[in-house]
């Protein structure tokens, strides 16, 4: 095992969580900026040519976990691995995000669900290689039926 550092903190226009959209069909499209610290900035070195990163972050704010519950998107519990739930074992924050700029160290971006502060543990370019008709969303799709219904 490891220590997690943080290689930076995120600039972000929420400073509470219920700012933050949620629910079925909810968009981020919030500007931010991730601040990563001075001595990690020879690691962006390339990192202009990706349109889209993946940010691995911490929920900071959140405390504990539970293993089963009920997200706000819909009315029946699901298993903690099964859900984008901040309370969970290890409280790591997983966010695709579109990188607009990137001036120095500050990395500006578009598509921020943290509340600002957050420390980041990682970024890494974002690369999909799986077409969507081979993307099965689980309980996310059945949930959005109903609400259609
Ligand atoms: C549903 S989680 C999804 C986060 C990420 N996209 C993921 O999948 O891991 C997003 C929610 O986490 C909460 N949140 C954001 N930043 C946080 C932080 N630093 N500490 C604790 N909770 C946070 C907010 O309530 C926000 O709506």
């Amino acid at each position: 095992m490891f220590s997690p550092h943080a290689i930076g903190f995120v600039r972000s226009p929420y400073t509470q969580t219920n700012d933050i959209p949620k629910g079925l069909g909810a968009r981020h499209e919030a500007e931010g900026v991730l601040e990563i610290l001075p001595e990690f900035e020879p690691g962006l070195t390339d990192i202009d040519g990706f349109s889209h990163l993946f940010v691995l972050w911490i929920f900071d704010r959140s405390q504990g976990f539970d293993l089963f519950g009920k997200p706000p998107i819909d009315d029946r519990p699901h298993g903690v691995f099964a859900t984008r739930s901040p309370r969970r074992p290890n409280p790591i924050g997983l966010t695709v995000v579109e990188l607009l700029r990137r001036e120095g160290s500050r990395l500006h971006v578009r598509g921020v669900d943290m509340l600002d502060g957050t420390p980041i543990l990682d970024l890494k370019p974002y690369l999909s290689s799986i077409s969507p008709d081979k993307l099965r969303r689980g309980w996310i799709a059945e949930a959005e039926t109903r609400a259609k219904a």
